[in-house]
């Protein structure tokens, strides 16, 4: 597949990720019994999971494209690494309603990934 394609799944997975948690933690603030609210995260926490393994796949479908898939990969891409792991983890966070502040910190950590991947620094 040609980097372009590579690039355009990225960035797709990236906005269905965000926007699945955007859903969990609509549940998460709403009302309802347990049960309700088990069964309108199932699909979220299944897009969650599938745009993460999709962001992973085509991350590395990027690398492969830009030739760095050699010994030693630079800095930044371990960098993505903890933003994807980060992001990862904040479905299960999002199973409880967050403080204000984490819906601005998870579209924060989400800019540091695209700057990672436009400054490349190191
Ligand atoms: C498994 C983890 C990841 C890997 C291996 C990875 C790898 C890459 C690579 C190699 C590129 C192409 C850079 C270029 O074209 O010069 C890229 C682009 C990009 N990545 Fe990631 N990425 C990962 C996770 C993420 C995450 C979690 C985000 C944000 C939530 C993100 C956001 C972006 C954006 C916005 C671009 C496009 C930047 C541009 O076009 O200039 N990436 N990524």
């Amino acid at each position: 597949m040609p980097y372009e394609f590579y690039k355009v799944l990225h960035l797709l997975a990236i906005l269905a990720l965000f926007t699945s948690m955007g859903g969990l933690a609509m549940v998460a603030i709403r009302g309802g019994s347990d049960e309700e609210k088990k069964k309108a995260r199932k699909p979220l926490m299944i897009i969650h999971g599938v745009s993460l393994i999709v962001i992973f796949v085509a991350g590395f479908g990027l690398m492969a494209r830009l030739g760095m898939m050699g010994n030693g990969w630079p800095t930044w891409i371990f960098g993505k690494l903890g933003v994807w792991l980060v992001l990862g983890g904040a479905s299960a966070m999002l199973k409880k309603p967050m403080g204000a502040t984490w819906y601005l910190i998870l579209p924060v950590l989400g800019a540091v990934g695209a700057a990672l991947a436009v400054y490349k620094p190191g």
